[in-house]
């Protein structure tokens, strides 16, 4: 268990940008996605759903989606910018859409439902991480889009992206980034 702990804490992400589109081995790929359905969820009620977006897919969804919705809201873009969105999931192998999908409830609020998805996203994260892959969580402007949202199985009048995670190879290591001070974010209360 020791070996979590030293992983945790130098685990780091590997941005879309930097990592490369490879191959992710079905049985890593299997297990990211046991870890990510595997989270704490309050009444297990599953209030999220994940959709697996990898080989042509990613294209499809960039010349389907990203693409045509980019140049609805830039009408000026020119070709580049939009081949760029075009291509966004392309940085990737695999990236995996993670929709917050709450159900009613009495008791359960809907604010803990939607926390069980960023847990969804970080188990993701984490697993991807821990098998060697470069991986990111995103959200970038397409997980505001009511186009994307039905894509990926949902209703833009009640459900929300939580987020993509990309999954790559790793090229190269990355840098440390700012980390918080944590005399600034953690505090004791001893009575
Ligand atoms: C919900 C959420 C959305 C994010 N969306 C973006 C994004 O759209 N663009 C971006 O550059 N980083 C985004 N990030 C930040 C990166 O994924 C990541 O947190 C950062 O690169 C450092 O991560 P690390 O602590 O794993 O190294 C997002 C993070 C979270 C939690």
């Amino acid at each position: 268990m020791k070996d979590v702990i030293n992983f945790l804490k130098v685990r780091r992400s590997v941005t879309a940008k930097s990592m490369a589109s490879g191959y992710v081995n079905d049985d890593d790929l299997n297990s990211i996605l046991s870890c990510g359905i595997r989270v704490p969820d309050h009444g297990a009620l599953t209030p999220w759903l994940l959709t697996v977006i990898r080989d042509e897919a990613r294209y499809r969804i960039g010349n389907e989606i990203l693409a045509p919705e980019f140049k609805s809201s830039n009408p000026k873009a020119s070709k580049e910018e939009i081949d760029y969105e075009r291509n966004r999931f392309m940085r990737a192998s695999v990236v995996i859409g993670v929709l917050s999908k709450p159900v009613s409830h009495p008791k359960i609020p809907l604010w803990e439902m939607e926390l069980s998805s960023g847990a969804v996203c970080e188990n993701l994260l984490i697993a991807a991480q821990s098998l060697g892959y470069a991986a990111q969580w995103l959200t970038e402007w397409y997980s505001y889009n009511k186009t994307m949202i039905r894509e990926i199985g949902g209703d833009p009048k009640t459900d929300k992206i939580a987020g993509f995670i990309y999954i790559g190879n790793k090229e190269k290591l990355p840098i440390e980034r700012r980390r918080p001070v944590r005399e600034k974010v953690i505090k004791f209360l001893n009575k």
